[in-house]
């Protein structure tokens, strides 16, 4: 017999009014990542394709974060409730062929494919099974209610638990995380009500519907795992995020890099780090960043899908994004890479020294104050501090290219569309709107003239 086929449905449609935030809470960060990210990288490799979601609140904004997984997305256009997001999200299920659904709800950012799969060991046969946790402070989690035998017969909301029916609360906890088997649950999933004191219909209220109907029910017991905590208050989020964060720079550590201050440090899930990189605390590192090994980086500078070469220095204060240094370059203090910047090995950029869209070629130096914007810069050549390519006319973004060797004297402003030759000079103070040729000096000024103290020619 085939095994049987599992599908998974995230949970991700409610507002998150704890959060108090206009943006819908799976969207919510954690090192610069979505919680919703987090939940999709932990079931991909079990579930492949099969990874279903239930939008609801401002999924506009969600489709726009994760456009390529809309095929699989499942409107749930009033949020009536967990269980209602399980009824909303059915018939996408019972249409994938599966047999079973992982259902989990969507802020639970921290959960590993190691848990998931334990889940599904762990379920054995059961028609439903779902994770448990004893975390310290229970906090509004579902209360699980266990019989004398230590049988599960329900789960009850925090909100509803009266402990003249059910006892005093055992501390086990209800982590959101379900296995079900389809077509033993099929026959009443439209029974829930919303007499609560939510008024919402609870995928809780499966469980003792299970119970009384004589299916199999499971909790599996995972003790105090911060990794199964869901997160529904900017403080949840503050202790989700920062046991994330501990655990990636501790790995790091570990694994050979170097990081003074280390609680000082933040760096995202996608970054890859080489051993031997050396790393000063007040540092943030997030996106797809990448860096080579005998890399440095000072205190207070922040990165986000760049790429850093093999003995590169970034030294304190510099913001770069989505930007790449080759090798042994020294970028700051107080340096800007923004978007498409590019140097080449042994380059330099100085402080208070900004680029976009552009490349400083190898060993070129750009030391002080300084914008290049959309700009070519060769090999070699020097850019006087204050130098700024005036790359746009208000409507439109034009080139700047300066040759190999060139050496453009301080507080010039480059006009652009303008090529300034190999070897060429370029005097201080120049304004350039023409194209300077091959080895030649430009000078675009006014000639000094002195005068006496009556402003008359002496
Ligand atoms: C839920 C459980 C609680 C459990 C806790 C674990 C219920 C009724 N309670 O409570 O037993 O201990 O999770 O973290 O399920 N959602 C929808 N549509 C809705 C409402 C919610 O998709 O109409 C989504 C939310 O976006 C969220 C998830 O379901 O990702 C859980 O909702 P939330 O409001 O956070 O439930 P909890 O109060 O945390
Ligand atoms: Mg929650």
């Amino acid at each position: 017999m085939a095994a049987p086929k599992v599908a998974a449905l995230i949970l991700a449609a409610g507002k998150g009014t704890r959060m108090y935030s206009p943006k819908p809470k799976v969207l919510q960060t954690l090192l610069g990542e979505p919680m919703l990210q987090y939940v999709y990288d932990a079931l991909e490799p079990v579930f492949g394709a099969d990874v279903y979601t239930v939008v609801g609140f401002g999924a506009d904004q969600v489709e726009a974060a994760f456009p390529g997984r809309t095929a699989n997305f499942v409107v749930q256009a009033k949020q009536l409730g967990t269980g209602h997001a399980l009824q909303c999200g059915w018939d996408a299920l019972k249409a994938s062929g599966a047999d079973y659904c992982l259902v989990i709800n969507g802020d639970t950012p921290l959960i590993t494919t190691e848990s998931i799969e334990r889940l599904n060991e762990q379920a054995g046969k059961a028609d439903l099974a779902f994770m448990t946790i004893q975390p310290e402070d229970p906090a509004a989690f579902g209360r699980v209610v266990r019989d004398d035998s230590g049988k599960v017969s329900a789960i009850v909301e925090a909100k509803d638990y009266d402990v003249a029916v059910y006892g005093p609360a055992s501390g086990e906890l209800n982590a959101g995380i379900y296995l079900l088997r389809l077509d033993a649950i099929e026959p009443f999933l439209n029974d829930l009500s919303s007499e609560n004191k939510s008024g919402e219909y609870y995928i809780t209220d499966l469980v003792g519907m299970a119970v009384e109907k004589g299916l199999s029910v499971e909790g599996v017991q995972c003790g105090a795992d911060v990794s199964l905590m869901g997160i529904n208050s900017p403080y949840e989020l503050a202790i989700s995020e920062s046991a994330l964060r501990r655990s990636i720079v501790t790995k790091w550590l570990k694994y050979g890099v170097m990081i003074h201050n280390p609680e000082t440090v933040i760096i995202g899930p996608g970054v890859k780090l080489e051993q031997g990189i050396e790393i000063f605390g007040h540092c943030e590192l997030y996106g797809k960043t990448k860096i080579a090994a005998g890399a440095v980086l000072n205190s207070y500078t922040w990165i986000k899908d760049c790429e850093i070469g093999a003995g590169t220095e970034v030294k304190q204060f510099c913001h770069l994004e989505d930007a790449i240094a080759a090798d042994n370059c020294i970028i700051g203090p107080y340096a800007r890479m923004r978007p498409g910047a590019v140097m080449e090995d042994d380059a330099r950029m100085g402080n208070f020294v900004e680029m976009k869209k552009s490349k400083l070629g190898r060993g070129a130096k750009a030391s002080h104050l300084t914008y290049l914007g959309d700009a070519e810069i060769g090999p070699g050549v020097n850019i006087g501090a204050g130098t700024i390519t005036c790359n746009y006319d208000g409507k439109n973004k034009f080139k700047t290219t300066v040759c190999e060797g060139a050496f453009i004297g301080s507080n010039t402003a480059l006009v652009a569309p303008v090529t300034i030759g190999k070897n060429s000079l370029i005097a201080a103070g120049s304004t350039i709107t023409k194209n300077v040729p091959d080895e030649s000096t430009g000078i675009g000024r006014a000639r000094q003239e002195n005068l006496d103290r009556s402003l008359k020619k002496s």
